[in-house]
């Protein structure tokens, strides 16, 4: 066994998940190289762990949230983990909404905060996902302090979530995340990616419809990444005692039209084929909450980190994109 802190990725095949194990293994080209000055290990659940992340050498666990199983196999070849990032749930509003049971089973992690509690030395630092989508959505720039008040059954999980783990872990960092945006992983996800989504939508040049009344404050991926590996850091070499909530946003408020009109304006599309509707137009089977945009102050003053602006991170996207393909 070496003398490496052990970093464990939970929900590792996922978007976000497979950007974190790159930015712990540190990026060289289009690969994860095994460089890594931390043990990394992650949990992948309905497939098999994708062949790029082997090849990085990083330990794949098999692991359901919903029951714990394959948690024991981690502690007997893997250790307690000095730090865990917990990027696994059910992440689509509309399934959650489909299977309430199934949602809170999976996004209120009680099987793992339970198994990292079984290890007599139990100081491992749980870093764990929520989302914007906690909040009412009824004004603008909410802070951590504001009521949740969550309007469909994804935010109600993710408040149970929150509950269970500020009652139950002594160190742990939830971090409140909105639309997280950037380029496709490793092992490309199935899901469509925002920005992706709307070049996709625009590039074929017919007229297509945008929300003008719903806020968020998109937060691309490497800045999520900054803030994980910051606070990780922090625990691991400085041993800071860490309980704390941040809103993770970037720093500009906007509107699903002007996500739209970015990406038009940076790839250069007629903005025309842009038409604006009121997201009350559209039944999508959930509930969405109109204005969740966060204030990020906490964040900026706590970590020392300025996300990028969203014009940037588009622009970010796209060119790796056209790097990859
Ligand atoms: N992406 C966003 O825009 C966004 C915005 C706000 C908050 N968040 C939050 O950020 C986190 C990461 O989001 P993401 O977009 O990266 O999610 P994602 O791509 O949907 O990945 C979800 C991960 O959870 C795993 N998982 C699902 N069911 C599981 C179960 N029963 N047991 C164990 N693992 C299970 C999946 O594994 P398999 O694929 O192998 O089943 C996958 O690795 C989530 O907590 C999400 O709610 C995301």
């Amino acid at each position: 066994m070496t003398s490496k802190k052990r970093v464990l990725v939970v929900g590792g095949t996922g978007y976000l998940g497979q950007h974190v194990l790159q930015g712990f293994s540190q990026i060289e080209g289009k690969g994860i190289t095994s460089t890594s000055p931390f043990d990394l290990a992650f949990t992948h659940h309905s497939n098999p762990p994708p062949q790029a992340l082997l090849d990085a050498h990083l330990l794949p666990f098999q692991v359901d949230l919903k029951t714990g199983h394959g948690f024991q196999a981690i502690s007997q070849t893997f250790g307690r983990p000095d730090v865990v990032i917990n990027c696994a749930a059910l992440s689509v509003p509309r399934a959650c909404e489909m299977d309430p049971a199934a949602a809170m089973s999976v996004n209120v992690p009680s099987s793992l905060v339970n198994w990292l509690s079984s290890f007599e030395e139990s100081s491992s630092l749980l870093i764990h996902l929520s989302t914007d989508q906690v909040y009412e959505g009824v004004k603008s720039f909410y802070k951590e302090d504001d009521e949740t008040a969550p309007v469909n059954v994804y935010g109600k999980s993710k408040v149970a979530a929150e509950q269970f783990i500020s009652e139950k872990c002594s160190n742990f960092a939830i971090l409140r995340s909105s639309i997280i945006f950037g380029p496709q992983t490793i092992s490309p996800v199935p899901k469509s990616l925002p920005i992706q989504w709307i070049d996709g939508v625009l590039s074929k040049g017919k007229t297509s419809e945008f929300f003008h009344d719903e806020f968020r404050c998109p937060v691309y991926v490497k800045d999520v990444v900054a803030v994980i590996l910051a606070l990780s850091k922090g625990w691991i070499y400085e041993s800071k005692q860490t309980k704390v909530l941040l809103n993770v946003g970037g720093p500009d408020r906007v509107s699903r039209l002007q996500m739209a009109e970015i990406v038009a304006n940076v790839r250069g599309y007629n903005p025309s084929l842009i038409k604006s509707v009121s997201a009350s137009s559209v039944d999508r089977g959930v509930m969405s909450p109109a204005d969740i945009s966060m204030d990020i102050t906490k964040l900026v003053r706590t970590l020392g980190i300025a996300p990028t602006s969203f014009r940037d991170g588009v622009r970010l996207t796209l060119e790796t994109e056209a790097k990859s393909s």
